[in-house]
């Protein structure tokens, strides 16, 4: 099968209604995006299968969910108001402007074509500026935060005091980010809004090594776990000149996105950058006390940091696949069912009153359960195919039968086989398999 182009991916999104282009009745929005009925449920699974392996499996992982406004002095300590900066140049012809570091060719405009027409590069800070309370001024200016992190780092103490946390430990949090990129882009992939899913692990320094190795293991196995093609994912470990200015050894998890490989990860070592950062700049002493060693350090910090919305963008693309069958295409989104938008549609075969409400009461059963559609409009045919193209696992189909024997046919997504189950056994039968 040839590979999906990213104009077809958006298609689908849009048509399907999983992502629409955010304040379109007004012209769009540019760099941002409104997650619709199927996005929001796409998105969802994937921040909730997320949570299970990074917090809710394991014994040495807490949650959070910090403010989005912080105080100024955060960023001035994490460094971000200095050097969160991208080098932007502008097109003297046509006015683009453009990330310098992004070129193929450092001369050329990639948007009218001519050459030699760039300014000086200037650094540009990606953070967003807001202000607190009625007046604006330079007192109560915020940053909307560009990187879930901080919030982390901030509520160390807390955490750690309130939750009698010993190390390695670590603290995860979801959330939303803003950056004000340059040359955002390629659909939802580089947004000014977006989720980040992010986990700070705090260890001893000398194991920080082994953690850094532990936790990039972990985390292509995820993917994996999760259907995503091995083969269209790598780890790429950053050149010295590429790193961020906190970090101390950097590995991205890479996909390959319809226009190359590109970042779906960062995986750092943020050494005591952080911790010892805000002591100082807070003045409250962030150290760790090791009872047992007696000893008061820094703690180091490997952080596997996620972005939830591009990791969705990734499941989507990978998911896509067409197939012949019968002489025809079929769209299918082979998602793996844990991040289908829906578990199962129920179908009536015809609208007829007798067949609706066994339709909708086995619905309503299901859906204690999980999340399902009932779809009664056009043929099965047509209905079978649209559940696959928004990546249904199951489809189960009332039909006059089932009046006499009690019992649905049930269609798998990804076999097209059908197997006959009564109508009480349908949610142990899914149960089974989803
Ligand atoms: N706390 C570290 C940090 O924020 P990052 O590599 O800048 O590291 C982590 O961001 C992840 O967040 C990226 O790998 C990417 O998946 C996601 N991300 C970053 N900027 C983004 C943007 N403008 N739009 C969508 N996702 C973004």
């Amino acid at each position: 099968m040839t590979e999906p182009t990213l104009e077809t991916i958006s298609n689908l999104a849009k048509r399907r209604g999983f992502v629409f282009q955010s304040s379109e009745i007004y012209g769009g929005l540019r760099s941002a995006y409104d997650y619709g009925p199927l996005g929001v449920e796409l998105l969802r699974n994937v921040k909730d299968q997320w949570w299970k392996a990074m917090v809710q499996s394991r014994s040495d992982v807490v949650g959070l969910d910090s403010a989005i406004l912080q105080a100024r002095q955060v960023w001035q300590a994490s460094g971000h108001e200095e050097v969160f900066t991208d080098p932007m140049i502008e097109c003297r012809n046509c006015n683009a402007r453009l990330r310098l570091d992004k070129l193929d060719d450092p001369n050329r405009c990639p948007t009218c074509g001519v050459s030699g027409q760039f300014t000086e590069p200037q650094e540009f800070n990606l953070m967003f500026r807001t202000h607190m309370g009625p007046v604006e001024s330079d007192d109560n200016m915020v940053y909307l935060r560009p990187e879930t992190a901080q919030g982390i780092f901030i509520n160390y103490e807390n955490v750690r005091r309130t939750n009698r946390l010993k190390l390695p430990f670590g603290i995860a949090q979801v959330g939303k980010s803003f950056r004000n990129e340059i040359t955002p882009g390629q659909f939802v992939f580089r947004t000014r809004e977006f989720e980040q899913m992010e986990m700070e692990f705090f260890c001893r320094p000398e194991d920080a090594d082994e953690w850094f190795a532990y936790w990039l293991d972990e985390r292509m196995a995820w993917y994996v776990d999760l259907g995503m093609s091995e083969e269209k994912l790598r780890l790429r470990h950053h050149e010295s000149d590429e790193l961020s200015h906190y970090s101390s050894g950097t590995a991205d998890v890479e996909f390959m996105f319809p226009w190359g490989w590109d970042e779906l990860e960062g995986i750092a070592n943020r050494s005591d950058f952080d911790l010892k950062q805000h002591s100082e700049h807070s003045g409250e002493d962030l150290t760790y006390f090791d009872q047992e060693a007696n000893e008061r350090f820094f703690p180091y910090v490997i952080e596997p940091a996620a972005g939830a919305t591009r990791t969705t963008f990734a499941f989507l693309i990978d998911a896509y696949s067409e197939e012949t069958v019968n002489d025809d295409t079929r769209t299918v989104l082979k998602l793996d069912p844990r991040l289908s938008p829906y578990k199962a549609a129920v179908l009536p075969l015809s609208k007829k009153a007798e067949l609706i409400e066994p339709t909708e009461k086995l619905a309503a059963e299901l859906r204690k359960r999980w999340m399902v559609e009932v779809d009664i409009t056009q043929s099965i045919g047509r209905r079978y195919r649209r559940q696959d193209e928004i990546g249904t696992p199951y489809c189960v189909t009332v039909d006059f039968d089932s009046l006499e024997d009690g019992a649905a046919t049930v269609r798998s997504r990804d076999t097209m086989e059908q197997d006959r189950v009564s109508l009480d056994q349908i949610p142990s039968y899914l149960a089974e398999r989803l």
